[in-house]
């Protein structure tokens, strides 16, 4: 229960956004081309989000939502450390469905970014992406019905930070995370987003912890839709797995510098001159935390269920 709270809000502003949306705006400011798929009805909020993706100069389809409203969230953003929290209304009838999705819709990309809110057209992307050899991403804020058939397909999953708990019961982001690898034997790699702490990423046989970039973050709305535009960015660059996470920080610390989702979009060029002389955050975890799981892992590889390796172990539970 939320105590009930009484605020004056500095500014009102009504901005485009949403995580696909805003990250194919990213990559487009980067200099690729970038093609966007969602479903919208006629109404002002679409004519708005449909206006912002042509100005952007990235392509759209669009599939019309019969009868029911865009869908809008309410964000509010702290002055002093600019954390956000999102309300969403989000009509049921605006749902993606796989009948919805097309084959050309996903063709000849060198990557493809779905996220979980519509799992069946989610999922049937990412399959299609994969025959064509397209490395897929997928960005997970919450659990959704039905996302264990998306997390199959993804080379790459972004988490949130809350998310590998959520999903797994376990409160230790450094079991948990491998833990989501061994329940559904996926070939991806999983970085899960720590905030301001940066991100802890998982290849299955160690762990890659990148710090945040210090900023004077006045918005953080964007940084989990920025993030994952910054790693397409990489994705599609020849550069070691640290490099790629490098930009998508620096992309999603600068956007978190401007005000609203996409405050402060920057193109590669201008991320560079933030990264290279740019201060660090403090590490989420000290090195040797990292370790263990990382021997738990390797126990876990001679046994069918590594989940079992896990529970030997003294796991902390939430409440
Ligand atoms: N206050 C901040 N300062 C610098 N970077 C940030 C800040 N907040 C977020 N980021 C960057 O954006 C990424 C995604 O942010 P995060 O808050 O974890 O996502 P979400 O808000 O969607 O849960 C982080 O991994 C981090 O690199
Ligand atoms: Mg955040």
């Amino acid at each position: 229960m939320y105590e009930s709270f009484d605020q004056t809000s500095s500014s009102v502003e009504v901005k485009a956004g949403g995580q696909v949306a805003s990250a194919t705006v990213d990559c487009r400011r980067s200099g690729l081309r970038a093609r966007n798929v969602g479903k919208i009805e006629n109404d002002a909020a679409a004519e708005f989000q449909k206006q912002e993706t042509i100005r952007e100069g990235v392509e759209a389809y669009w599939i019309r939502a019969p009868d029911c409203s865009c869908q809008t969230s309410f964000s509010p953003a702290d002055e002093i450390s600019g954390e956000r929290m999102v309300l969403w209304k989000r009509d049921p009838a605006i749902a993606l469905h796989p009948e919805d999705i097309k084959k050309h819709f996903t063709s000849k990309l060198a990557v493809l970014l779905v996220d979980g809110r519509d799992t069946a057209p989610a999922a049937c992307a990412a399959r299609w992406a994969r025959k064509e050899n397209t490395l897929a991403v997928g960005a997970f804020d919450n659990l959704y019905s039905g996302l264990q058939f998306v997390l199959e397909h993804p080379d790459f999953i972004i988490f949130s930070k809350i998310f590998p708990e959520r999903r797994t019961v376990e409160c230790s982001l450094l079991l948990s995370l491998p833990m989501i690898h061994w329940q559904f034997t996926c070939r991806f790699t999983a970085a899960t987003t720590l905030e301001c702490l940066g991100v802890l990423c998982w290849d299955r046989t160690r762990f890659l912890l990148c710090c945040g970039f210090k900023v004077s973050a006045v918005d953080t709305t964007g940084a989990g839709d920025i993030f994952p535009g910054g790693l397409l960015y990489g994705l599609t660059q020849e550069w070691a797995i640290e490099q790629k996470l490098e930009l998508s920080r620096a992309a999603a610390a600068l956007n978190c510098a401007g005000f609203r989702a996409r405050g402060n979009i920057a193109a590669f060029a201008k991320i560079e001159q933030l990264r290279r002389p740019a201060s660090r955050s403090e590490a989420a975890f000290v090195h040797q935390e990292l370790l263990e799981p990382v021997a738990l892992a390797q126990k876990a590889s001679g046994h069918s269920s590594a989940r079992g390796a896990a529970s030997n172990h003294d796991r902390r539970r939430s409440a």
